[in-house]
C-alpha cells in the first residue's frame, strides 16, 4: 500500500511561548505526537500552573483515511455506518496526537444555498439526531480516558442551518417552535450520547449572538439541559460580537461573551487579554471564572489528560498504519452506502462489463475534488478517482473512453468535439459532473445551485447524439438538475466520497453494490424554491393536482421535490403493502405498533430504507405536512416479503404547542410506512385525550 507519512503542521515554536506566556489551555489545528508531546512537556514543566494542554483539530470526515462528507453519509440512513467511520477517524486522529475533534457539525439544512449543509446530515430533525449521536458515540468510543477516544463538539451551537437566505454568517429570524422543534433536538441527543463540550455559532437569534446568548449558553444548556461541559466559541465568534453591534469593543465583548456562558475563546485571543481585569474589576464574579476554570479542568481529568499529560501522544502508534487496510475497505463501504440513485430509466443501470463506455466529464480523472469540504489531513496519495476505479472494474480496458470535455467551471480548447466523438462510438455515456468540492463547506453559499454552465453545455452535446447517458453527480448539498442532466437515462448522486470514491462509484455502476442511498435532503426543481424542506407547515391554500390557481405554488414549477426527501432506489423492485395500524384509538400512555408488508419482485437482493412518518391533523399550532420519526435499513432477497414494524410512543408526537409548553395533543393522526416523503398511502388513528 502506497502510504504517504503525515505532516506535523502548525504546531509551532510560537504555540510552546503561548502555552507559557499567555497560558493558552487548548491549541488547535496542528498535529504530530512528537510536537505534542513537546508541547505538553513545555506545559507541565515551564507554564505557571503545570496543567497539560487539549490538543484540538477539525477532523469532521477523516483524518488519513477519508469518509463520504457527513452529509452523503447521512444519506445511508445507516447511524451505525457513521458510529463505525467515526470511530476509525478518532483512531487515526488520536494517533496522530489529537484529543479533541470540532465535530459533528449538527446543524439542520432547510435551505440548499447553505453551503454548510453538507457538514450535517441533511434536513431532517429524526435523521439528524441519530447521526449525532452516532458521531460523538464514534469519536469518543466506549472509554473516554482510552488513548483512542476523541472528545467530540456538537456545533454551531444553535440555529446555524437556519440563516436568512443561505447565506453564511447572515441573520436568524426563527419561531420558538421551531428553534426547539428543529433545530435544538440533535444537540440534545449529542449531549445524551456523552459529548462534553459544545462549539457555539456566529448568527444571531433573533437579534442577540448566539455566542453571547445567556438564554441558550446558561439558561437552556446548563440550567434546562444540565450539560455538565465545556462552551467553545467558534473561532472568533467573542470577537465578532463588535461587528454584530452587540459589544462596544474588545473588553465589552469579552465580557458578554464569558458571563452569557462561553467557557473557551477559540482564536481571538480576548479572554487571555481581557478577563484578568475585568475579574479585578468585578465586572465579571470570580465565582463564574471559578466555575468555568473548574469545566475545563474536569473536561482534562474525563479523559485522563491531568494524571498522564502524555496520552494520546505515542509516536509509535502514529507511526504504525497496520489499520489503514481496514479503514480503506470501511471507506469504500461507506462511500457505495452514501450513494442514491435518483433514476434508472429501462435498467439502464448497473452497465455491463464488456459494454464501450465513455467516461466523459471534468471529474473522470480529477483528484482534487475527492475529499470535500472539510479535510485538513487526508492522505491523497491514497484517493482513489473515478478513472482509477473504473479501470480496476474493467477487465477490457479498451471498451473504456475517457474525455475530459470540459473543465469544472470552463470549457475545453476542442472538449466538446471529443466528448461527442467519444459519446458516438460508445454505448454508454457516463457523465461525471458537479460542484467543485469548494463550492460547500463554510462560507460557501450559493444562489444558483445549479451545475457551472460550462457542464451543463457539455452534457446537451452529449445528450444530443442519442448514445444514452448516465450522469454521475459530485455535490455538497441538493441540488436543481437542468436539461439534458435532469433528463438522463440514469442519475446517480454521489457527493465527495473520500478516499475510496472511484471504487465505491465503480461498485454500483457495475453492479457488484445495488444502491441503498436516500435523499437526505430534498432535490428541488428549481432554486428559486429555497428554502425547501419535505416537512413544511401546511398552508390554508395547498396544492393540488386538479386546481392550481390561486394555490401555494410558484408560476413556473409545482411546489414539490424533483427528487424528495427520502427518495432513492435500488437495483430491485421493491412494493410496499398498505400501512395498518394495531389501535384506531391510541390512549397516550400506550404505544401504537405501525406495521407494512414489503415484497421484493425484481431479481437481485436489495436494501430498503423504509421510513415512518406522520402527519397531526389538527393541532394548536400549525403542524408539518409529514414529519419522519422512524427509519430502518433491511435486505430483501429476490421474491421475499418481509413485515416492517415500527412502535410510535406518544411521546414522539410532541411538539412546542401554542401556549409554549411541549407535548402532544389528542385528535386524528395520519401515519405512513413508505419509501420517501412523498410516497405512500396513510392510515389513520386517534390520539385519546390524557
Ligand atoms: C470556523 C468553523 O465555523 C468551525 O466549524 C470550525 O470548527 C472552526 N472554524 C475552527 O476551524
Amino acid at each position: 500500500m502506497s502510504y504517504d507519512p503525515p505532516r506535523p503542521i502548525l504546531v509551532s515554536s510560537s504555540a510552546a511561548s503561548d502555552v507559557v506566556k499567555r497560558q493558552v489551555g487548548a491549541l488547535f489545528n496542528g498535529v504530530g505526537a512528537a510536537q505534542g508531546r513537546e508541547i505538553q512537556r513545555v506545559a507541565v514543566e515551564e507554564s505557571r500552573l503545570g496543567i497539560p494542554v487539549l490538543l484540538a483539530a477539525d477532523v469532521i470526515h477523516g483524518m488519513r483515511t477519508v469518509f463520504p462528507i457527513p452529509l452523503g453519509e447521512a444519506a445511508s440512513f445507516e447511524p451505525a455506518l457513521a458510529e463505525r467511520t467515526a470511530r476509525a477517524t478518532a483512531v487515526e486522529a488520536t494517533a496522530a496526537g489529537l484529543h479533541w475533534t470540532f465535530a459533528p457539525a449538527v446543524d439542520i439544512a432547510r435551505d440548499q444555498r447553505w453551503g454548510r449543509g453538507a457538514e450535517g446530515a441533511g434536513e431532517d430533525t429524526v435523521l439528524g439526531c441519530a447521526f449525532a449521536e452516532a458521531r460523538v458515540r464514534g469519536f469518543q468510543g466506549p472509554d473516554l480516558r482510552a488513548a483512542d477516544s476523541l472528545l467530540a463538539t456538537p456545533k454551531h451551537f444553535a440555529a446555524y442551518g437556519a440563516v436568512a437566505a443561505g447565506m453564511d454568517y447572515n441573520y436568524v429570524e426563527i419561531s420558538e417552535g421551531t428553534l426547539q422543534d428543529v433545530h435544538l433536538p440533535p444537540f440534545k441527543a449529542a449531549f445524551d450520547a456523552g459529548a462534553l463540550t459544545v462549539m457555539t455559532a456566529f448568527n444571531d437569534i433573533n437579534g442577540v449572538p448566539a455566542s453571547a446568548n445567556h438564554a441558550l449558553l446558561t439558561g437552556l444548556l446548563r440550567g434546562h439541559w444540565d450539560f455538565p461541559g465545556l462552551v467553545v466559541s467558534d473561532y472568533t465568534a467573542d470577537m465578532e460580537l463588535i461587528a454584530h453591534g452587540y459589544a462596544e469593543d474588545e473588553r465589552d465583548a469579552t465580557r458578554r461573551a464569558f458571563t452569557a456562558g462561553m467557557d473557551m475563546s477559540m482564536q481571538s485571543g480576548f479572554y487571555a487579554a481581557h478577563l484578568p481585569g475585568l475579574v479585578e474589576s468585578g465586572e465579571v464574579p470570580m465565582a463564574l471564572l471559578d466555575a468555568s476554570v473548574r469545566r475545563v479542568l474536569s473536561l482534562k481529568a474525563a479523559i485522563g489528560l491531568l494524571d498522564d499529560p502524555y496520552r494520546s501522544l505515542d509516536p509509535s502508534r502514529e507511526d504504525d498504519i497496520s489499520r489503514l487496510e481496514a479503514h480503506e475497505t470501511l471507506a469504500r463501504d461507506a462511500g457505495r452506502r452514501s450513494i442514491v440513485l435518483l433514476k434508472n430509466e429501462s435498467d439502464v443501470l448497473p452497465l455491463r462489463r464488456d459494454a464501450r463506455i465513455a467516461l466523459v466529464g471534468p471529474f473522470a480523472r480529477d483528484r482534487d475534488n475527492i475529499e470535500g469540504c472539510w479535510t485538513l489531513f487526508g492522505d491523497k496519495s491514497r484517493y482513489i478517482s473515478l478513472e482509477e476505479g473504473f479501470r480496476a472494474a474493467l477487465p477490457h480496458a479498451g471498451s473504456l473512453e475517457i474525455v475530459d470535455g470540459c473543465g469544472l467551471e470552463s470549457p475545453l480548447e476542442g472538449g466538446i468535439e471529443a466528448a461527442v466523438a467519444a459519446a458516438r462510438r460508445a454505448e454508454v455515456v457516463v457523465l461525471a459532473l458537479g460542484e467543485p468540492q469548494r463550492y460547500s463547506g463554510e462560507a460557501q453559499s450559493r444562489t444558483r445551485i445549479v451545475l457551472p454552465a460550462a457542464q451543463q453545455v457539455l452534457a446537451e452535446a452529449v445528450s444530443a447524439t442519442g448514445t444514452p447517458v448516465v450522469v454521475l453527480l459530485r455535490n455538497g448539498r441538493a441540488l436543481a438538475l437542468e436539461g439534458a442532466v435532469r433528463d438522463a437515462r440514469a442519475i446517480v448522486v454521489t457527493w465527495f466520497l473520500g478516499s475510496q470514491t472511484g471504487h465505491a462509484v465503480a461498485d454500483v455502476v457495475f453492479g457488484d453494490y445495488s444502491p441503498s442511498g436516500r435523499l437526505p435532503v430534498s432535490f428541488p426543481h428549481d432554486s428559486g424554491q429555497q428554502p425547501f424542506f419535505y416537512n413544511h407547515p401546511r398552508t390554508g391554500r395547498p396544492e393540488t393536482p386538479e386546481m392550481s390557481e390561486f394555490k401555494a405554488r410558484w408560476r413556473e414549477h409545482p411546489n414539490t421535490a424533483l427528487y424528495p426527501f427520502g427518495h432513492g432506489l435500488g437495483y430491485g423492485r421493491i412494493e410496499y403493502g398498505a400501512t395498518t395500524v394495531d389501535m384506531a384509538k391510541l390512549p397516550v400512555s400506550d404505544v401504537l405498533t405501525v406495521r407494512a408488508t414489503l415484497r421484493n419482485h425484481g431479481t437481485r437482493a436489495v436494501e430498503e430504507v423504509v421510513q415512518l412518518y406522520v402527519h397531526d391533523r389538527v393541532a394548536s399550532r400549525v403542524r408539518p405536512v409529514r414529519e419522519l420519526k422512524g427509519f430502518r435499513k433491511l435486505m430483501l432477497q429476490p421474491g421475499e416479503s418481509q413485515e416492517v414494524v415500527f412502535r410510535l410512543a406518544p411521546a414522539q408526537l410532541a411538539f412546542t404547542r401554542a401556549d409554549g409548553t411541549h407535548g402532544s395533543e389528542p385528535g386524528g393522526f395520519d401515519v405512513w410506512i413508505a419509501p420517501s416523503a412523498m410516497a405512500g398511502v396513510p392510515a389513520r388513528f386517534e390520539l385519546l385525550p390524557r
